[in-house]
C-alpha cells in the first residue's frame, strides 16, 4: 500500500520492481491523476480508516510524505490504523521531515510551500526520538532511521526515512497526545 500516493510515482517504481502495489489517498484528483497516467495500478481515494473497513491487509505500507500532513490528532488514528493494516511481521515506511535542530522536538505548523511562497502548508516534523517513541507505542519495532539534506525546492529540513516492523507487541491504550 502507498498511503497518500499523490500521482503514483512511487506506486509505479515499487511496480517497475516487481511488487504489487495498491496507490491511495484522500484527493479525488490525485487519485484521477493516477489512473490515467499507471492504468496498470489500482488506485483508491481512501483514508486508513475506509482500508480497514474495506477488509484490506498488507505486507507493506509505504508513505512518502503524506502523514506529514496530519494533525497531531490525525496521525495517532492512522498509527492505529496502520498496525491493524499491515499483516505480522510486516512493515511501514515513512519519509518525514526532521526537526532542524533536535532541541525543536514535535513541531505542528504552517509552513511556506519553497516553490510556491504565497501558500502555506500545515507539516509536522519529528526528531527520531520522537518517532521511534511513537511508533513504539502503537506496536511497531524501530528496525533503521536515515537521514538526507533538503534539496533545493523542498521543505527546508532534513529528511528523515524510518522502517519499522510490525511486531507482536499491542498499541498501547489511550491517546498519545491528549
Ligand atoms: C507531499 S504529497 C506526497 C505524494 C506522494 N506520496 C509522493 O511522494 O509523491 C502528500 C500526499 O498526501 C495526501 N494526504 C494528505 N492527507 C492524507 C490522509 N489523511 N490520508 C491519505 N493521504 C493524505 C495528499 O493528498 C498528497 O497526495
Amino acid at each position: 500500500m502507498d498511503y497518500g500516493c499523490g500521482a503514483g510515482n512511487l506506486s509505479h517504481t515499487l511496480w517497475e520492481r516487481g511488487f504489487k502495489p495498491l496507490g491511495s489517498d484522500v484527493s479525488e484528483s490525485f487519485i484521477s491523476l493516477a489512473r490515467e497516467t499507471y492504468p496498470e495500478i489500482g488506485f483508491l481515494k481512501a483514508t486508513s480508516k475506509d482500508l480497514f473497513k474495506m477488509g484490506l491487509r498488507f505486507d507493506a505500507i509505504v508513505c512518502a510524505y503524506s502523514v506529514i500532513h496530519l494533525s497531531p490528532y490525525m496521525l495517532q488514528y492512522a498509527l492505529l490504523d496502520f498496525k491493524k493494516l499491515i499483516n505480522r511481521d510486516g512493515y511501514l515506511y515513512l519519509s518525514l521531515q526532521n526537526s532542524l535542530d533536535d532541541q525543536d522536538g514535535y513541531t505542528w505548523e504552517k509552513h511556506s510551500i519553497p516553490y510556491r511562497p504565497e501558500m502555506n502548508l500545515w507539516i509536522n516534523t519529528f526528531t527520531a526520538f520522537d518517532i521511534k517513541y511513537l511508533l513504539v507505542h502503537y506496536g511497531f519495532e524501530v528496525i533503521d532511521i536515515s537521514f538526507r539534506d533538503p534539496v533545493e525546492n523542498e521543505f527546508p529540513f532534513r529528511k528523515m526515512f524510518v522502517i519499522a516492523k510490525n511486531n507482536n507487541t499491542k498499541p498501547s491504550i489511550g491517546s498519545f497526545y491528549f
